[in-house]
């Protein structure tokens, strides 16, 4: 392996560290709660007696977009059990927590949420005095986590690709640095499928930073990202083929935050830059 070929290894260094996050917007201000959830998932829909009294022999009434009837109780009867009533669309798919119920935990969970799900909901406790109405808005088909990888690394920049698989409404997708500047990229590919959009953005990085690739549903406010600490040894490796003298390179003073690098990339390449140093004194010749 010839110099010229060392010089081209990958001197790039993507680390490990991703982390993620979800943000919820909650545009009703104060009053409604908000809950999102992927496609296919199950939603917890919460609802509590501020008084915390015991609820089991209460009358409750959990209702959809003003009309629908998503579940009834009262006294321990309700839909799951041979009252009638409930909508189609919420049939075998709602269940209270009886054991939470002496806590005026009046809470209902949806299962395999799918898109027509989402909505405004009302849990109502007709008959207290005073009546509690609570609102809780559903949204289902938020973005899932986007996904992250390097394609192409060399020893000043790196190609990053995120994916978004299925989100639905369709999200923007971009790439920012740690400050949160949007970074120029390529145009994004989109692809629809069953109404789920499939985006692949890339974008080539030229500097040591944590990169977020941000997935944003402004129709539903939610916003989902997920974060890349990229490494590129940029600087320490100009200065190296610019002194001319490998072993002096790596006895030289190097910073001491250099010094992880050096060891995990001298480690595996030290026996080549030996091996290949006459090669390289050789090319030195040319300038
Ligand atoms: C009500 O019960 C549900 C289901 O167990 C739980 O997730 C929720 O935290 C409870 N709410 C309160 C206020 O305790």
């Amino acid at each position: 392996m010839s110099w010229t070929t060392m010089k081209l290894l990958p001197l790039v260094c993507l680390c490990l560290l991703t982390r993620s996050g979800t943000t919820f917007a909650d545009e009703h201000g104060s009053g409604v709660v908000r809950v999102v959830v992927k496609e296919g998932s199950d939603a917890i829909l919460p609802c509590s007696l501020s008084t915390k009294e015991n609820a089991e022999e209460k009358l409750f009434d959990w209702k959809k977009d003003g009309g629908k009837e998503v579940f009834f109780y009262v006294g321990g009867f309700h839909y799951n059990n041979g009252r009638p009533g409930q909508d189609q669309q919420f049939k075998g798919r709602i269940s209270h927590f009886q054991d939470e119920l002496k806590y005026g935990n009046a809470s209902i969970i949806i299962r395999k949420t799918k898109v027509t799900d989402s909505g405004d909901y009302t849990c109502d406790f007709p008959l207290l005095q005073p009546r509690q109405i609570l609102k809780i808005q559903l949204v289902v088909g938020a973005s899932p986590e986007p996904s992250v990888k390097i394609l192409n690394e060399t020893k000043d920049w790196a190609l990053l690709q995120c994916e978004v698989n299925g989100a639905s409404p369709k999200p923007t997708v971009e790439w920012q640095d740690s400050a949160g500047n949007k970074l120029p990229a390529e145009e994004p590919q989109v692809s629809e499928r069953g109404g789920s959009f499939y985006i692949i953005l890339q974008t080539t990085v030229m500097k040591t930073d944590n990169y977020h690739c941000v997935a944003t549903q402004e129709e539903i406010k939610h916003q989902i990202y997920v974060e890349t600490y990229v490494f590129i040894s940029e600087k320490l490796f100009e200065d190296t083929y610019s002194r001319g003298d490998v072993i002096g390179w790596f006895f030289s003073g190097f910073s001491l935050g250099a010094l992880t690098v050096l060891v995990l990339l001298v480690a595996t390449k030290f026996i080549t830059v030996r091996r290949n140093k006459g090669s390289r004194e050789q090319r030195n010749g040319y300038h």
